[in-house]
């Protein structure tokens, strides 16, 4: 394989509208930071972005629900997310914004690239819309129920107890998110982007050409998309929150009213702002990473963002002129202890609650960073579903972390200072043996194994390899017991011992310095820390250097080795569980009173709706109520609703039929007064003449009572 000049490598840029958990972590973070950091040790150019995503409703309804703006809630969060990525060692080149002027601009002048290339279209159509609020209804404006799983609370871009990409058109019983209300129709003109148009470019490019080097899962999504047939996808909204959508009249730079890029359209442009803002910082030339065909562009991403990475961001940078995705690893997802991530449900670890217990330098700092690297790696969901558990995560760092990697560098450093005075012993060639011979191959062939395990994105299989250079080491200390060897009798140095513990112990150092390099795009923080133990700079941790077994030279004096980590009680642990169970329940009952808040909102305003239009003084004074007192009631043959009443006015006896059969036995009314509608004009009905109405109060059940006072009123006095 030809190695490319150049890459760029993006991270999906996470919504700044609230803290993100361990499962986007392991979606597009940790498997990007480790790739890069090979990357990087293997000295190639490559820059990695990310930033915020700042746009899109996502923003304005987290703004709703914590009762403040747009621009307070992402410059809440932005900072936030950025920090707790460095504190897990995600380490970016940049950490860009899309609420910068920069990325306003880059993504305004892309747009008028296509359109003013033709490749966009202008539609009008009628779109849901909320009067309450005046505002058109689209993405997360509008809620409704999943034509796919039957979900109550689906949203107009996407469903997310599914996951399936929705439009508004296709929700039942479609509602605003802003106001609870029925929306109406109303037309709208939207730029289009006709995907239709680029259904053979798909095919070739990802069905036929990267058909084995992508990933499964992502070569699938796309495959069901093209066979689904490709339409053509609006790329602005009406919206006031976003990048305005720009607009040349007579040579005048200008605006759209009210109108703004869809954020899916401006996000992934982000991309490029943030690689200008790098160049920009760094003095260098942003150009060739998105012109020049030798550059390996490489989007990690989750699950969700497949079909805007490898279908509509890479037709836009087509249209545009640009170099395409060379990968676009994608993960499936990772649920938690048995069920599906979420922060809305409270059921998630968010990256900041990790960082809070565990990366305190008393619970360990740096090394808890690496744990959940490590736990979140070896379970990452490359090709299927999987689960992060507590225990899972206490299981793989006891018996693996701390019992293979920790034990077998702990040992090596600890021997070296009791059986060879605290250096590094000669190699003493003349009585290599063939564990050592094996165990230099195995150093050797890891290195290559890891290595191309990396560049074919398989991280997990890559950090399995490096734990099992690791148990190798262990096994080969285990089979020669160099602390089983007397070094001396009655004072005499007993030499030929010396010389095979030695041989054994430089070994065991190669090997650490080995597994620093191998380890360290996984766990950057253990590798930094074995490079301490040993005295060796960074420079070291280049990946030429592994496979060999001189890279620490005789005679050298190490440190005193440090626990790489530490001990974690089994209570630390049922502590988290007990900490993510109770979450959740707080999260439901808020959740439940929110859910009947919102009911009784909802009801509030149907109420409010159905008052009839206004009448005036005078339409009112022409209806004449009076108190009549029912005398007499009787079943109307065939007619289960109605019974046929005779009420006193006083100054005469009316005959009224009245639908209260289905509430009122006629003998339990006999006596009681009502309320008489007494100057509406006779109808007829099963054949007798009802000459007035009674006045009944309807419940919520639709049960009727009875309103009049409890007191005594003449017959016929007025009501008014
Ligand atoms: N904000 C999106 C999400 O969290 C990801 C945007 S990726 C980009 O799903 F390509 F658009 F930047
Ligand atoms: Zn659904």
């Amino acid at each position: 394989m030809n190695q490319p000049k150049r890459y760029l490598v993006t991270s999906a840029l996470p919504y700044a509208n609230g803290l993100k958990h361990i499962g986007h972590l392991a979606g597009a973070y940790i498997p990007a930071d480790i790739y890069v950091r090979y990357l990087k040790a293997q000295q190639r150019d490559v820059v990695f972005v990310c930033g915020s995503d700042e746009h899109g409703t996502a923003i304005p309804i987290q703004a709703m629900k914590e009762g403040t703006t747009a621009q307070a809630i992402i410059d809440k969060y932005h900072p936030i997310i950025e920090q707790n990525f460095k504190d897990l060692g995600i380490e970016f080149d940049i950490y860009h914004r899309t609420s910068s002027p920069l990325h306003h601009e880059t993504a305004q002048e892309f747009f008028t690239n296509l359109n003013n290339a033709g490749a966009l279209e202008i539609k009008e159509t009628e779109q849901y819309f909320d009067e309450a609020t005046n505002t058109f209804l689209a993405d997360r404006f509008i809620k409704g129920t999943c034509p796919n799983c039957n979900y109550d609370s689906a949203f107009g871009d996407q469903c997310e107890k599914c996951g399936k990409s929705l439009s508004p058109e296709e929700l039942f019983n479609p509602v605003s998110t802003l106001s609870g209300n029925s929306p109406i129709k109303k037309a709208t003109k939207h730029w289009y982007l006709p995907l239709n148009k680029h259904e053979d470019f798909l095919k070739e490019w990802v069905l036929t050409e990267h058909k084995n080097d992508w990933r499964a899962n992502v070569v699938g999504q796309v495959k069901s998309w093209v066979d689904g047939g490709l339409q053509p996808r609006a790329v602005t909204r009406d919206l006031d929150w976003g990048v305005k959508v720009p607009l040349t009249v007579d040579g005048q730079q200008s605006t759209v009213d009210g109108k703004v890029l869809y954020v899916w359209f401006d996000a992934p442009i982000g991309y490029i702002s943030a690689t200008k803002q790098w160049a920009l910082n760094n003095n260098k030339d942003w150009k060739p990473y998105w012109y020049d065909k030798d550059t390996s562009l490489v989007h990690f991403i989750g699950k969700d963002n497949i079909v805007f990475h490898a279908i509509i961001f890479p037709v836009m940078l087509k249209l545009n002129g640009n170099i395409l995705p060379s990968n676009v690893p994608s993960n499936e997802f990772m649920n938690l202890e048995g069920d599906k991530m979420s922060t809305s449900r409270g059921w998630s670890i968010e990256m900041d609650d990790y960082i809070n217990h565990w990366i305190k330098p008393e619970n360990g700092g740096g090394q808890m960073a690496d744990a959940l690297r490590y736990y979140l790696t070896a379970i990452a969901p490359e090709t299927k579903d999987s689960e992060f558990t507590w225990k899972g995560f206490h299981q793989s760092y006891k018996s693996e972390l701390s019992d293979i990697l920790g034990n077998f560098v702990n040992r090596s450093f600890v021997l070296m200072h009791k059986l060879c005075a605290g250096k590094v012993p000669f190699f003493h060639n003349d009585i290599i043996d063939d564990d050592d011979k094996q165990l230099i191959q195995e150093i050797h062939q890891t290195k290559i194994t890891v290595e191309n395990l990396l560049e074919e994105f398989k991280f997990r299989e890559a950090l399995f390899n490096v734990i099992d250079l690791a148990r190798k080491g262990n096994q080969y200390l285990q089979k020669k017991e160099p602390w089983k060897k007397p070094l001396t009798v009655d004072g005499q140095q007993l030499t030929e011992n010396q010389k095979l513990v030695d041989n054994c112990i430089h070994l065991s150092l190669q090997l650490t310095a080995n597994l620093a390099i191998l380890i360290n795009p996984f766990l950057p923080f253990t590798a930094k820390k074995m490079l301490g133990m040993m005295k060796v700079v960074d420079k070291m941790l280049e990946w030429q250097n592994a496979g060999s077994v001189t890279l620490l030279k005789a005679g050298y004096s190490l440190r005193a080795p440090e626990i790489l980590f530490r001990k974690i009680e089994e209570e630390e642990i049922s502590k988290q569980v007990e900490k993510l169970k109770k979450k959740s329940t707080v999260n439901s009952q808020q959740s439940t009173e929110k859910q009947n808040k919102t009911k009784l909102e909802n009801e509030k305003q149907e109420s409010r709706n159905n008052i009839k239009s206004t009448i005036e003084f005078d339409d009112f004074a022409k209806i004449d109520l009076r108190i009549g007192t029912i005398i007499q009631a009787e079943k109307v043959e065939k007619a289960d609703k109605l019974l046929k009443l005779e009420v006193d006015l006083g100054f005469e006896t009316r005959t009224i039929v009245s639908g209260i059969a289905m509430h009122y036995k006629p003998e339990e009314i006999i006596g009681k007064q009502v309320t008489v509608v007494c100057n509406l004009a006779p109808r007829k009905m099963r054949g007798i003449e009802s000459n007035g109405m009674i006045l009944m109060a309807e419940d919520k059940s639709g049960k009727l009572h009875f309103i009049n006072s409890s007191e005594m009123i003449d017959s016929g006095s007025g009501v008014s």
